[in-house]
């Protein structure tokens, strides 16, 4: 198991400011930001991002969202990341997230969900290097 998960605060959290209060939660979650940004995606580069989705019928739509305007990627981490901070934001549809959960509290439609997760060990460690180098990444935060 691995202790780190790739977290995207997206363009619909940006927009509406939500910065703060969602990097709170996930702070006051336990999780520690070891990397975070501000950076835009391209229609081609959350093209590459989402590339697991390409035959779904919602890409072109992802794609078009992820590139609508700023997203803030951070690599955070904690014990068993990836699991907890999938519990942490809910399910992907607001509507059948848990009370309290970020999406829950958030998000507006399954489009358009205020954050994403990795969804595993593996792909985790994928999705950080697609967003930082490893000088952006600071582990030590004493
Ligand atoms: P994410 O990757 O963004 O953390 O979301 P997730 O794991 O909860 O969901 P995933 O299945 O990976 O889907 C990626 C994103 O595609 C959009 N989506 N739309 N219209 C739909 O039925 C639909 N299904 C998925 C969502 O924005 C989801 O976050
Ligand atoms: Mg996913």
């Amino acid at each position: 198991m691995s202790n780190r998960t790739l977290a995207i605060l997206k363009p619909d959290c940006v927009r509406k400011n939500l910065q703060g209060a969602v990097i709170k939660q996930i702070q006051d979650a336990g999780f520690k930001i070891v990397a975070m940004k501000q950076t835009r995606l391209t229609m081609d580069t959350a093209g590459g991002f989402y590339a697991v989705h390409k035959e779904r019928p919602f890409y072109g739509e992802l794609c078009a969202f992820m590139s609508s305007g700023a997203c803030v990627p951070m690599i955070l981490e904690k014990e068993n990341a990836v699991a907890e901070f999938r519990k942490l934001i809910g399910a992907t549809n607001p509507a059948n997230a848990d009370e309290g959960t970020i999406r829950r509290l958030y998000a507006d439609s399954v489009g358009e969900n205020i954050v994403h997760g990795s969804d595993s060990d593996e792909n985790a460690a994928i999705e950080a290097c697609y967003f930082f180098a490893s000088s952006e990444v600071v582990a030590n935060l004493a």
